[in-house]
């Protein structure tokens, strides 16, 4: 068997050029393939794998569950004891008044929920987001996107979405008492790690309030310790109404989640009952595993090694960027990071070196010159030293 001549022929793929590496295990900050390669993962499967991969807690967690029951009843019905724990232990975590949690299956589709959500609790039906963000591609979280060349090919989408400018705290008079909710991330992931001033997050939330409008933050990739808080918004100290999670929220496996106050929530409980549900959603085995992962992360203090990972990571590149005109800007809070490049020709080289070299580096969506770094929360200094030298060594 080919495995990779049946991954292009019978895996509908996304992309001209996949990664394509075959992977046969994953442990701790590296992917292993099947032709014995170890890939140093500087993007945790795209801020997923918070704690590293492979933990021995994940797996025993999973296999616990597992020998008990997979899935009983559509979510809602019954009570199911790992879904229940771990929305206990993220209503004691989230910031704020933030207590009641509604899992799905991914981000996009909490995005999706979220969306319904605010209009139906405000009676309105606005929803703003801003220039370069990315919340998913179902068709709620799509149309959320400024990107045109994205949207264009599924058009029509959902009608009543305005977009304001990222860090502009001018853009925000489009605000109104017609406004359901802003919709923010509160680092820019896809769209180029952008991460907006102390000001302009205080004046999204101080306007949302004044107007009425829900203050929704999309913490999907920088949620969970990633940007060296648990949750970014605390950054800001804002305190968002709704929030959404995925990526690392299960530990691994498939779980997304919005949640927010009981008052907000409550508006999916009735007129009509059962108007927003799924099957699958917050699946109890996603549920362990993701109790789990967000106990090792609290335990082993991720979010202050976040910091000093992040931290040194950013101190050696931006070294590099003063003495180099190829890297034109380093920037990132926590372990979310972005290379600016001068061009897209030197990002793909960059790229392709690092591959060479056995270190995995991501893209970003939007920007062709722009790199992402996300590296697992649980690197230890050798590998962090490992990998900024031969970053440095592929720049000179
Ligand atoms: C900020 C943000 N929101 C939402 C999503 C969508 O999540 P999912 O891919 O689980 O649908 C992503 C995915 O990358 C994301 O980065």
């Amino acid at each position: 068997m080919n495995l990779t001549a049946d991954f292009k022929k019978y895996v509908c793929q996304t992309s001209a050029s996949p990664l394509g590496l075959e992977i046969e295990r994953a442990e701790g900050a590296y992917l292993l393939t099947r032709s014995g390669d170890k890939y140093l993962d500087l993007i945790a499967g795209i801020g997923v794998a918070n704690i590293g991969h492979g933990r021995a807690e994940i797996q025993a967690a999973i296999a616990k569950q597992a020998g008990a029951y997979l899935h009983p009843m559509v979510y809602g019905e019954v009570v199911q004891e790992p879904q229940v724990r771990y929305a206990r232990k993220l209503a004691e975590v989230l910031p704020g008044e933030i207590d009641n949690i509604f899992f799905t299956n991914s981000g996009a589709e909490a995005i999706d929920g979220v969306m319904k959500t605010a209009r139906k609790f405000t009676g309105r039906q606005e929803i703003l987001s801003f220039t370069g963000c990315y919340h998913g591609d179902t068709f709620g979280a799509l149309s959320l996107q400024a990107e045109a060349r994205y949207r264009r090919p599924f058009e029509p989408l959902v009608p009543q979405i305005g977009h304001l400018p990222w860090n502009e705290i001018s853009g925000l008079g489009k605000i109104t008492k017609k406004t359901a909710a802003v919709i923010f991330e509160p680092v820019q992931g896809e769209g180029g790690i952008y991460i907006p001033s102390l000001q302009f997050m205080q004046a999204l939330q101080n306007r949302c309030r004044e107007e009425g409008a829900l203050l929704i933050a999309d913490e999907v990739m920088t949620g969970f310790g990633r940007t060296g808080k648990l949750f970014a918004v605390e950054h800001f100290a804002i305190e968002p109404d709704l929030i959404v999670l995925a990526k690392a929220l299960g530990g691994g496996m498939p779980l997304g989640a919005f949640a927010g106050a009981r008052k907000i929530m409550h508006t999916l409980s009735e007129n009509p009952p059962l108007a927003h549900v799924t099957t699958f959603g917050g699946h109890p085995v996603c549920c362990a595993a993701g109790l789990a992962s967000l106990e090792i992360i609290l335990q082993e203090d991720l979010c202050a090694r976040a910091v000093a990972i992040g931290d040194r990571f950013m101190a050696g590149l931006k070294q590099i960027s003063e003495q180099n005109s190829k890297l034109t800007a380093v920037r990132g809070l926590g372990c979310l990071i972005g290379l600016v490049f001068k061009n897209e020709a030197l990002t793909q080289q960059f790229v392709q070196r690092c591959l060479t070299e056995k270190i995995i580096v991501g893209w970003t969506l939007f920007h062709s010159n722009i790199l992402r770094m996300a590296p697992p929360l649980s690197l230890c200094d050798d590998e962090v030293e490992f990998a900024l030298a031969k970053m440095c060594h592929l720049l000179s």
